[in-house]
C-alpha cells in the first residue's frame, strides 16, 4: 500500500523515495519484466561510463543492483577518461543498430573533451531512457507520450504517492537545469499546476517560495533553503544530495528546520535518488514494450 509508504512523522510526513521504489519495483516492474519474458524478450540497458567520477561508479552500481531485482539486463561499458568522442559516438551507433539493446544511457559528467549535446543527439531516441534527447525533451514540452526524463518523473512519482492533487496547485520549482528544474516544471504544467520556476537571478525568493503548496529544490547548493522560508502544509522536494564535511549525506534543503514547517518531505538520502534509479529501469522495459513483435 502507498499510504504505507508515506512514514507518518511527529511534524512532516516523510516521502521515502526508497519505499516508493521498492514496492512498486514488486507490483508493476516485475511483472511487466516477466510478460516481457514470456515474449521471448529481456530487456537489456546499456550504461556507458568514461573515467573513474566517485560518485557516478555510485550511482551506476545502484543502477545495476536495481535492474538485476527487475529482471532486467543490465551491462556497464566502461572507459579510459582518455577515450575519443569519437569511439564513444562509435559505441553509440552500435547499440543503435543492436536489436537485442533496448535503453542506452551515458553516465554524465563526461570528460570536458566529450561533447554532451553530441553524444546526446546521437542516441536513438526510441533508445534514450535518459529522456534526454531533443525529440523526447520536445514531446514532453508538447504533453505528448515519450522517454521522460526519470529525476522529473520520479518527483511527479513521489508527489502523487503523498496524494498531493497537482490540478491547480501552486508548484515552486528552484533551479532550472535542462535534467531536473526545465522538465519537471513542464511535467507539473501538464499536471494543471501553477508552476513558478526560479533561479540564481530570481529577485525575491522568499517571496516566491512563501507561494508555494509545493517546493521542488533542486539547485545544487548544500542546505541552501532553510524552515523559515517554507510555508506552512507545503510539501518539499528535494533533489540535491552532498557529502557533509563531517561526514554523511545532505540535501539541497536544510532537513531538520524544514520538517518542521513542511506537510510532507523526501528525505536525503532514500528520497529522489532510489526514484530516479526506478525511473530509469521503468524506461528501459517501456522502451522494450514498445518494440513490435
Ligand atoms: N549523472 C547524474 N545524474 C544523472 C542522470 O540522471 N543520468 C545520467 N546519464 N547521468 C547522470
Amino acid at each position: 500500500m502507498v499510504e504505507a509508504l508515506i512514514l507518518k512523522n511527529m511534524s512532516a510526513d516523510i516521502i521515502s523515495g526508497k519505499a516508493i521504489a521498492e514496492n512498486l519495483l514488486d507490483t508493476e516492474l516485475v511483472p511487466r519484466v516477466e510478460a516481457l519474458k514470456a515474449k521471448g524478450i529481456t530487456p537489456r540497458l546499456i550504461v556507458i561510463l568514461v573515467g573513474e567520477h566517485p560518485a557516478s561508479a555510485s550511482y551506476v552500481r545502484q543502477k545495476e543492483k536495481f535492474a538485476d531485482r527487475a529482471g532486467i539486463v543490465a551491462e556497464t561499458w566502461r572507459y579510459e577518461d582518455t577515450v575519443t568522442e569519437a569511439k564513444i559516438l562509435e559505441e553509440i551507433e552500435t547499440i543503435n543498430q543492436d536489436d537485442s539493446i533496448h535503453g542506452v544511457i551515458v553516465q554524465l559528467p563526461v570528460p570536458d573533451h566529450i561533447s554532451v549535446e553530441k553524444i546526446l543527439r546521437a542516441i536513438h531516441p526510441s533508445k534514450d531512457v535518459d529522456g534526454f534527447t531533443p525529440q523526447n525533451v520536445g514531446q514532453l514540452f508538447l504533453g505528448e507520450e515519450s522517454l521522460e526524463c526519470c529525476t522529473p518523473k520520479g518527483i511527479i512519482r513521489m508527489i502523487e504517492s503523498a496524494k498531493v492533487d497537482l490540478n491547480g496547485k501552486h508548484v515552486v520549482v528552484v533551479g532550472r537545469s535542462n535534467i531536473v528544474g526545465k522538465p519537471v516544471a513542464i511535467l507539473a504544467l501538464n499536471k494543471n499546476a501553477t508552476v513558478t520556476i526560479c533561479h540564481s537571478r530570481t529577485k525575491d525568493l522568499d517571496a516566491q517560495i512563501a507561494q508555494a503548496d509545493v517546493l521542488i529544490v533542486a539547485v545544487g547548493r548544500p542546505e541552501m533553503i532553510n524552515g523559515d522560508q517554507i510555508p506552512e502544509g507545503c510539501t518539499v522536494i528535494d533533489v540535491g544530495i552532498h557529502r557533509k564535511e563531517g561526514g554523511g549525506l545532505c540535501g539541497d534543503v536544510h532537513f531538520e528546520s524544514a520538517v518542521k514547517k513542511a506537510k510532507a518531505i523526501s528525505p536525503v538520502p532514500g528520497g529522489v535518488g532510489p526514484m530516479t534509479v526506478f525511473c530509469l529501469i521503468e524506461n528501459t522495459i517501456e522502451a522494450a514494450e514498445r518494440l513490435k513483435v
